[in-house]
C-alpha cells in the first residue's frame, strides 16, 4: 500500500560514474516521509547532485554510470519508470535560472513544462495562473523571462515545475547564483510550498537558511552520509562538521566557542532567540 511507504526512500544506494576509479555513492540509505523538507550539504564534490539526480532518475537513466542499490519514489521503484514519467512526481530546479528557460513570455514558460504531460488545454490556463501565484509572480505572465531578476527567474523555474504538480520538489543550489534578495524571495517560496504540505529536498551551502527551513539535514562527504537529523541535532555537531571542512549556523558556532573559552556546556541551538536565552543564563555563571 502506499500509505505505509515514505515520500522517498533509498536503499543501499551506490552509483559510480564511467572511467572513474571511486563511487560517487556509498551505501546511501535514508527516507524522507511526506510533507518533510530535507536539507542535504556537503562539500564541493561530494555527491549531493548525484544523490539528488538519482530520486528522478536522471542518474542513471540519462547520466549514466553503475548503480547498485534501490530508490523508492511514492512507493514506486525509480529505475522502472522512466524520467519523464517520474517528472510527474518529482520536479527539479536547477542552479542557474537562465539555463531552464527558453520561451519568450513567463506564461509560455510555464506552459512549455506542463505541454507534454497531456494536460487538456482548458485546464492550462488554471495551472499556469496558480503556478505563478504560488511563487508570487502574478502579474509578469507576458513579461519576457530574460528581463526578471535572477530571483524571478528561479522562481519562475520553481513555477514551471510546480505547473506540473508534482508531489516532490527538488531544489539543488537553488539560490547560489542570487543576491540576497534573490535567496530570500527563494526562500519565501520554500516557506510557503512547506505550508503548502510539499515534500522536498533543497541542497544548499547555506547552513542557516537550511537550519531554518529543513526539518532533516542529511550531510554528505565523499559520496558517504556523515549525519542525518533534525537541524538542531546535527548542527551540534560542530568538532566533526570542521573535520568536513564545513561549518554550523554563525550563533551555534557563537555558543560552541563560547563553551570553548569558558569551559562551559551550554545547549547548543540552531535557533537565535533560544540561543540567545541559554547564552545570557550562562553569562550570569561566569
Ligand atoms: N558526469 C560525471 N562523470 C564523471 N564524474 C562525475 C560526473 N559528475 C560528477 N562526477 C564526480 O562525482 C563526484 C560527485 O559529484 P557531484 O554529485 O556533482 O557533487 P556535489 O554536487 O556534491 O558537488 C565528484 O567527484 C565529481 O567529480
Ligand atoms: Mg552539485
Amino acid at each position: 500500500m502506499l500509505n505505509n511507504r515514505k515520500a522517498i526512500e533509498v536503499y543501499g544506494l551506490n552509483f559510480q560514474y564511467p572511467d572513474t576509479k571511486e563511487s560517487a555513492l556509498k551505501d546511501i540509505n535514508f527516507s524522507v516521509d511526506y510533507g518533510e523538507i530535507l536539507g542535504i550539504i556537503g562539500p564541493t564534490g561530494a555527491g549531493k547532485s548525484t544523490l539528488a539526480m538519482c530520486i528522478n532518475g536522471l542518474v542513471p537513466q540519462v547520466i549514466q554510470g553503475d548503480l547498485v542499490g534501490e530508490v523508492f519514489v511514492k512507493g514506486m521503484d525509480v529505475n522502472e519508470g522512466n524520467v519523464a514519467k517520474m517528472s510527474e512526481h518529482v520536479g527539479f530546479v536547477f542552479q542557474e535560472p537562465e539555463n531552464q528557460l527558453s520561451q519568450m513570455t513567463v506564461e509560455e514558460e510555464v506552459a512549455f513544462g506542463i505541454g507534454n504531460l497531456g494536460v487538456p488545454r482548458e485546464q492550462m490556463e488554471g495551472r499556469i495562473k496558480d503556478a505563478l501565484k504560488q511563487v508570487g509572480l502574478t502579474g509578469f505572465e507576458k513579461r519576457s523571462p530574460l528581463a526578471l531578476s535572477g530571483g524571478q527567474q528561479q522562481r519562475l523555474a520553481i513555477a514551471s515545475v510546480l505547473a506540473m504538480n508534482p508531489t516532490i520538489l527538488i531544489m539543488d543550489e537553488p539560490t547560489s547564483m542570487l543576491d540576497p534578495k534573490g535567496k530570500n524571495e527563494v526562500y519565501d517560496v520554500l516557506k510557503s510550498l512547506k505550508e503548502r504540505g510539499m515534500t522536498g529536498i533543497i541542497i544548499d551551502h547555506e547552513v542557516e537558511r537550511i537550519a531554518e527551513y529543513c526539518d532533516k539535514v542529511l550531510v554528505l562527504s565523499e559520496g558517504q552520509i556523515q549525519m542525518f537529523g533534525p537541524p538542531n541535532e546535527v548542527f551540534s555537531k560542530i568538532e566533526h562538521l570542521h573535520q568536513l571542512t564545513m561549518h554550523a549556523p554563525q550563533v551555534t558556532e557563537c555558543l560552541h566557542q563560547f563553551n570553548e573559552q569558558f569551559n562551559k556546556d551550554v545547549k547548543l541551538s540552531t535557533n537565535v532567540e533560544e540561543s540567545a536565552r541559554f547564552l545570557e543564563n550562562a553569562y550570569k555563571s561566569i
